[in-house]
């Protein structure tokens, strides 16, 4: 749990951003703004249907135990496991760190246990005040709803590490994923991780009207993106698979053209 922190909540602690930036208007602003717009409303409605069913499939019904050790788990497999990327010599308890698509706050509650400073965003406002509620009791958790694809909400960096579980894979747009990876790499310090997953079955059609399935990616899309954003992907498992894990590192030098 995490105690003893006197780190207050910032006063204003996000709202919906409805417009897309003028980084997203690049890409054909009308179609964007109505696919966030959507992204906000199916997810909205799902967590209005059953929240932690939306999060994780594999049942319906969640007790809280149940739901928060999901997240625990998470936390052990991929940033406990892994705290030399991660943490670089630094103490967690010192680490300021970022999630994208928190939902009900499943892993948000463990990155609290964990670091010292947690700052989660999602697109959903009924997942953000699930959230919000599951991590009441953490001082040092701070829940944000955000327009669906950039991190105009948050404090400004840097932030030390970043981390997204089961999110991109439901984002039909490869704007607006590119849009949080150049987010992301605005906010992290350099040399700094960003771990997340994305849908690696290439095979799989995604539609833009369809805001469960995300778009896939393959070996080398993966590894130019993270160039074109300032990243280099050092290390990816699960090519080919749903769950493609992506260590991206920011650069110290960004290359040239990035
Ligand atoms: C399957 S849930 C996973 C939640 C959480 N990461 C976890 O593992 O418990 C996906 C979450 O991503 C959020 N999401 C989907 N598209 C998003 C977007 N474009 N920006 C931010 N959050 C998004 C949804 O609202 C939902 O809460």
């Amino acid at each position: 749990m995490a105690q003893g922190h006197a780190l207050r909540k910032p006063k204003a602690q996000g709202h919906a951003l409805l417009k897309p930036k003028a980084i997203m208007q690049a890409a054909n602003s009308m179609e964007t703004a109505e696919l966030l717009e959507k992204m906000r409303r199916d997810w909205d409605q799902r967590a209005r249907e059953n929240a932690r069913y939306y999060v994780v499939n594999s049942q319906e019904h969640w007790t809280d135990a149940e739901f928060f050790e999901g997240g625990r788990k998470t936390v052990a497999n991929h940033i406990l496991t892994d705290t030399i990327n991660i943490c670089q010599g630094r103490e967690p308890r010192e680490m300021k760190v970022l999630e994208i698509g928190c939902g009900a706050g499943r892993v948000t509650r463990a990155l609290g246990e964990l670091f010292g400073e947690v700052h989660a965003v999602d697109v959903s406002g009924e997942m953000v005040g699930l959230a919000r509620a599951a991590c009441r009791d953490q001082p040092n958790v701070f829940v944000y709803h955000n327009n669906g694809c950039d991190l105009e909400v948050l404090p400004p960096g840097p932030f030390d590490f970043a981390f997204s579980s089961c999110c991109f894979q439901h984002i039909p747009s490869y704007d607006v994923i590119e849009n949080y990876i150049r987010e992301i790499a605005r906010l992290v310090r350099p040399g700094a991780l960003f771990k997340f997953e994305v849908q690696g079955y290439v095979a799989m059609k995604s539609n833009p009207g369809d805001t469960w399935l995300g778009v896939p990616f393959s070996d080398e899309q993966v590894v130019e993106l993270a160039e074109k954003c300032g990243f280099e992907a050092r290390h990816r498992i699960g090519a080919g698979t749903e769950q493609f894990w992506l260590w991206y590192f920011k650069r110290v030098w960004p290359k040239k053209g990035t």
